[in-house]
């Protein structure tokens, strides 16, 4: 049996509760996989400050190099909100993309048909919405120097930089066009064109790539009206690809289509997925759901665990190249919807909503008897 190691760095809010979940659904998989899965915990963000002072330690940074994957639940909270950015628990896990070079998040947005009626939209718009946000992790506006807020005699002035280089541009619209070749050939580059010095240079670098990749279509938007057209006209979409602070905002905007923020997974990874899921080579990823630690909602139990389920699937699917259980989990997801079984943030009125741990069992349940039939 092979084993796979995983750093759990559950964080604050329902990153633990929500995270709890994950892990026992690769646990289960495990022997029906041939994989044995060794799980190490750490602390992240505000968890991490009140026990060491600082969001992130260095240990940590190396017990995520020694692992193949990492699933993190949420960061963050009001307990911490008086903190400078250097030191908040924000500053954990956006150092600990950079530092493992995690350029590419992914952001797939898939409306379950049992919840086409869960979103505020309209179901005949919501309904049968596939994309993905292909968010560039590393670079713009959270990391651009200078950054400073400064608090003088004369005032207080603060300042923000985005940068990007024509490198870092490339490989994040590389890997999105790649994606789109194993998907329905559409990229979507989303910019500021017409007022933003870096998304000219954004333009400018997709349209080059684009050429290497003659069968997947390239179309220019600009960010205002794509955000528009995100909640009228999501099926025009297939991938998405943007600069860091974009790809945070229309990656929320877009929960609202699978019905709720509690929905999406995500995947950072440091390269190009292999082409075929089912290769041998091990990819690393940090894996985490989209939605942070919902502090209105944290120590109840309540929370949707399907983001972080379904970044367990992406584990599976980018790290493991285990397709098979990835589409297991998936579909086992889609089974327990079906059944009309919610938690708080998806019933109706007259729905009675069950827990994050009820939710988490049947999915499980679900997904080891799809495997099992094959
Ligand atoms: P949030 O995503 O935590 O919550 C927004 C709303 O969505 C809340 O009403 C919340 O209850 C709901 N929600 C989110 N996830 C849910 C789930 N799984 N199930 C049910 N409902 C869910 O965003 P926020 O309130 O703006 O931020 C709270 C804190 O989280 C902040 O400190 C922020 O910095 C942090 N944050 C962290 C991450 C991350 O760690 N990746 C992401 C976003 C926000
Ligand atoms: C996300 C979060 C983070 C981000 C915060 C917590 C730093 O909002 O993962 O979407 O802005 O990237
Ligand atoms: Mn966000």
């Amino acid at each position: 049996m092979s084993e796979v190691r995983v750093l759990l760095l559950p964080g604050d809010g329902i990153g633990p509760e929500v995270l709890a979940e994950a892990r026992a659904l690769l646990e289960a998989l495990g022997p029906a996989t041939g994989l044995r899965f060794s799980f190490s915990d750490d602390l992240i963000g505000g968890a991490a400050i009140d026990a060491y002072g600082t969001p992130l330690r260095e240990e940590t940074i190396e017990a995520a190099r020694q692992s193949d994957a990492v699933l993190l639940g949420a960061v963050g909270g009001p307990k911490w909100d008086y903190l400078p950015k250097a030191t908040r628990p924000e500053a954990g896990l956006l150092g600990l993309r950079k530092e493992l070079g995690l350029f590419a998040n992914l952001r797939p947005v898939k409306v379950f048909d049992a919840l086409a009626d869960a979103s505020p939209l309209k179901p005949e718009i919501v309904r049968g919405v596939d994309l993905l946000v292909v968010r560039e992790l590393t670079g713009g506006l959270y990391f651009g120097q200078p950054s400073e807020l400064v608090r003088g005699p004369e005032g207080r002035r603060a300042v923000d930089t985005l940068p990007y280089t024509e490198a870092e541009i490339a490989r994040i619209v590389d890997l999105a066009f790649r994606l789109a070749r194993e998907r329905r050939r559409k990229v979507t580059s989303v910019d500021k064109a017409n007022v933003l010095n870096t998304s000219q240079l954004w333009r400018e670098v997709a349209t080059e790539v684009a050429s290497r990749y003659p069968e997947v279509t390239l179309e220019h938007a600009l960010v205002d009206s794509c955000a528009m057209r995100l909640v009228s006209r999501p099926r025009d979409f297939d991938v998405l690809v943007m600069e860091n602070l974009f790809g945070d905002i229309l990656s929320d905007e877009a929960a609202v289509l699978a019905g709720s923020l509690g929905m999406l997974p995500s995947a950072s990874l440091h390269g190009a997925p292999p082409s075929r899921p089912g290769s041998p080579a091990r990819l690393f990823g940090l894996y985490e759901p989209v939605h942070g630690s919902a502090p209105d909602i944290a120590g109840r139990g309540i929370a949707n665990p399907i983001g972080a389920i379904l970044s367990a699937a992406m584990l599976l699917r980018w790290t493991l190249g285990q397709e098979a259980a990835a589409t297991a989990v998936e579909a086992a997801v889609a089974d327990v919807l079906d059944a009309g079984i919610r938690t708080a943030d998806l019933a109706g009125s007259g729905t009675q909503p069950v827990g994050t741990a009820e939710f988490g069992r049947l999915v499980r349940e679900r997904a080891l008897a799809r495997l099992s039939a094959g």
